[in-house]
């Protein structure tokens, strides 16, 4: 009996690998293939240097010549891309694939976009020699793969008549660093994985362990594996104008999106840490009138793992992705504008589609931080249109003992096998205001829809018994039946309460009260009559951003932490764009 299970078995995964093609395309909602796969080769293309990079080319069956989509990427995930190919070749497109440099079956040493544009620029010189292309390629790829298209995007060869990057932007400052506060869940957890020439995805405890060591500096001999420099020069650079973000290349980066000369298309999430720079790219754009800008309610893996109704999904991409396609290598009619920014609506499941986003014309309300004697408990304080009498609240922040962070944006380590993961997007919360460090203000229950679009920004009047430490803010949506989901979330030391970083970092006098202003990254969210809205305010949101360790001075080469007592004081007040279209 047991044989035969394991026969039937067989048998059964053996159908839906040869069906797999067609189970994708149902699966997705595409339309029906218009081409059967044909050959697929294996080849090696030399770089300028004599490097030779591994490239898979995949074609559809029939005719000599196609209109064609180039893929470079970095991770060991070819059977992935293989597959993406395998997609692109039954809708009629050659595709090819490479390694970049350094990585897997390339040669070469790998440093994180150091040579993706002179081995992007020469792949590029090497396809449109090739006798299967018919003159019309797309750049197509998310995150790193995304990277690749911005670092040529200036100088494309004129048979280059489009872009499709997803889930990434140009400026790596802002990714790195939020308020002076490094993004651990997603640069950590990212220099954990790529110590070497191919993914580590069993390094989630030397993750863990490397997150909580001080001084974090080392921890890349210490728990990667090997000395790495980019890491280094990233978590030794907090400032934006530090030389490791003001380099020639990465200005010439940051500038692709005005210099480029074809449309694009880009994929966007809300719970991205890519998407404020996205949108900043897509405002930037020089082909804006012909692109267009998709943001849905997805993490960087462009899916949402909390149901949202109304999620066109991964299947809503890839049918614009083809349609897209179809019209800039093939001339097919394009479906939906451009020059736009659709976004998906949380709490009306439903998409928007503007000529810019934050629309220009949304109204500020505005709600202070009051009943402060109350806020270290549950029942909370109070957000009320108008401020009380001088009063503060204090709580004791131990840099050893940081709040957890849970949902969010600015996370990437759940993409990754044995990561002890913070859980990405809306997720609900429960018990965190129990905690005493922990400040928590609830408006009252909303007489009518608030429409969220555009940035909250948090300005807080606070004071520390340190010489620099941290305040962090999280807006949430609370229920009517209790149940709380994080909506955005920002910090930010006092030593950059004067910038991102722009200049140094400005010391503080422990007692003295200053201002201090979080700014939570866009979105669009609706507030339902009846729910409340809730601003929790703390110091710490661990592992998504460094505990901070109540000294000044560089983070990364603190070997010690002290404990503060933090206070914030009224006056304070929570800002939302509210929408009025
Ligand atoms: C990615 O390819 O997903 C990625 C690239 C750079 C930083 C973080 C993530």
């Amino acid at each position: 009996m047991a044989l035969v299970g394991v026969l039937v078995s067989l048998v059964g995964l053996g159908a839906v690998y040869l069906l797999r093609y067609e189970l994708a395309r149902l699966g997705l909602g595409l339309a029906t293939y218009t081409h059967d796969a044909g050959a697929a080769r294996q080849l090696t293309v030399p770089m300028r240097d004599g490097a030779l990079l591994q490239t898979q080319v995949y074609l559809p069956k029939g005719g000599p010549r196609h209109p064609t989509v180039l893929i470079r990427n970095p991770y060991n995930i070819a059977n992935v891309f293989g597959f993406v190919c395998g997609v692109f070749v039954r809708y009629g497109y050659a595709c090819v694939h490479q390694d970049v440099r350094g990585r897997m079956g390339s040669e070469g040493e790998w440093t994180p976009l150091a040579h993706e544009r002179e081995d992007g620029l020469d792949t590029l010189a090497w396809l449109v020699e090739q006798p299967f292309q018919d003159g019309n390629i797309a750049l197509w790829g998310m995150s790193y793969l995304a990277a690749v298209q911005w670092a040529v995007a200036d100088r494309l060869p004129p048979q280059v008549k489009t872009m499709v990057p997803m889930v990434f932007a140009t400026d790596a400052y802002p990714v790195h660093y939020g308020g002076g506060m490094y993004r651990h869940e997603i640069f950590t957890a990212w220099a954990a994985l790529m110590p070497g020439d191919s993914m580590r995805l069993d390094h989630g405890d030397e993750y863990s362990a490397a997150v909580a060591h001080r001084p974090h500096a080392e921890v890349d001999e210490k728990f990667f594996g090997r000395r790495l420099p980019w890491y280094r020069s990233w978590i030794t650079s907090p400032n934006r104008a530090d030389a490791a973000w003001q380099n020639p290349a990465l200005v010439a980066f940051r500038e692709a999106p005005r210099q480029t000369a074809v449309p694009v298309l880009m994929f966007g999430g809300w719970y991205d840490f890519f998407l404020p720079g996205q949108l900043e790219d897509f405002r930037q754009l020089a082909t804006r009138s012909e692109s267009r800008l998709v943001i849905g309610p997805w993490h960087h893996l462009q899916r949402s793992e909390v149901d949202q109704p109304g999620d066109i999904g991964i299947g809503g991409q890839w049918r614009q992705t083809l349609n897209w396609l179809d019209h800039h290598l093939r001339g097919a009619p394009l479906e939906g504008p451009t020059g736009v920014v659709q976004t998906y609506v949380y709490g009306e499941g439903r998409w928007r589609v503007r000529s810019a986003f934050p629309p220009p014309d949304a109204e500020s309300r505005r709600w202070f931080l009051t009943d402060l004697a109350r806020a270290p408990h549950c029942a909370g304080g109070t957000l009320s249109a108008t401020t009380t009498a001088t009063a503060s609240v204090s709580y004791r922040y131990d840099p050893d003992d940081p709040v957890p962070a849970h949902g969010g944006a600015t996370v990437l380590a759940f993409a990754f096998r044995t990561f002890d993961a913070v859980a990405p997007g809306p997720r609900a919360i429960d018990g965190i205001c129990r905690r005493p460090d922990v400040l928590t203000f609830r408006s009252a229950p909303l007489a009518e829809p608030v429409r969220l679009a555009g940035s909250a920004i948090v300005d807080l009047l606070v004071s520390s018994t340190a010489p620099d430490t941290a305040f962090s803010a999280k807006l949430m949506e609370v229920r009517p039946d209790g149940t709380t989901i994080h909506v955005r979330e920002a910090i930010r030391a006092v030593s950059y309460r004067e910038g991102d970083g722009e200049g140094p970092p400005k010391p503080y006098l422990p007692g003295s009260k200053v201002g201090l202003a979080l700014t939570l990254s866009a979105i669009e969210w609706t507030f339902p009559p009846g729910s409340r809205i809730r601003l929790d305010v703390s110091s710490s949101s661990f592992p998504v951003y460094h505990a901070h360790p109540n000294r000044f001075g560089p983070w990364a080469e603190q070997t010690g932490a002290d404990v503060a007592t933090n206070t914030v004081h009224s006056g304070s007040r929570l800002t939302l764009p509210v929408a009025r279209d």
